[in-house]
């Protein structure tokens, strides 16, 4: 999967490059650089039990992107009725960025999990559709 800043392409994974000296490593990400738009949220989840489902949801506006910073975990993202696709965050040094309107589920976290995730938007809870049928008709599926 491949695409660039100003894609139509729902997601994409790609690799961030660490600045690594004698002191250990670092990793930069700045707006409209490292992702394809201006930061104005950030926020982690971590603690999650090796069962929990979070996300379950897509967001009118809010683009994300995300990064494993500690441990693993799963994010299922559901592009129409018959398509999803599976990113295993396995290395901090990758980063998904995934566009408005695209579901995603969180899953599989393992215990050191610590998941970064930088937005777009201040948070708005009424720009959250949760309900994945509603999300069906909004990008015109039927179910
Ligand atoms: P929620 O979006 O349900 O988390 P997740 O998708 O990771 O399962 O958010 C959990 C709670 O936190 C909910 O009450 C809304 C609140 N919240 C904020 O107040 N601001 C935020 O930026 C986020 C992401 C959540």
């Amino acid at each position: 999967v491949g695409t660039n800043a100003n894609s139509s392409k729902p997601f994409e994974l790609k690799k961030l490059k660490p600045i690594g000296d004698q002191k250990g490593k670092l990793v930069v990400l700045e707006g409209l650089v490292d992702v394809p738009f201006e930061i104005r949220r950030l926020f982690y989840i971590y603690q999650n039990g090796p069962d929990v489902f979070r996300g379950r949801h897509a967001n009118r506006r809010s683009q994300f992107a995300f990064i494993c910073i500690s441990g693993s975990c799963k994010i299922k993202l559901v592009l129409s009725l018959g398509q999803t696709v599976t990113v295993h965050l396995t290395v901090r040094e990758q980063i998904l960025l995934i566009r408005n309107m695209v579901w995603k589920e969180m899953y599989d976290f393992s215990s050191d999990c610590v998941l970064l995730v930088v937005s777009d938007c201040i948070y708005d809870e009424s720009e959250y559709i949760r309900s994945i049928d509603e999300y069906f008709k909004l990008i015109g599926e039927l179910c």
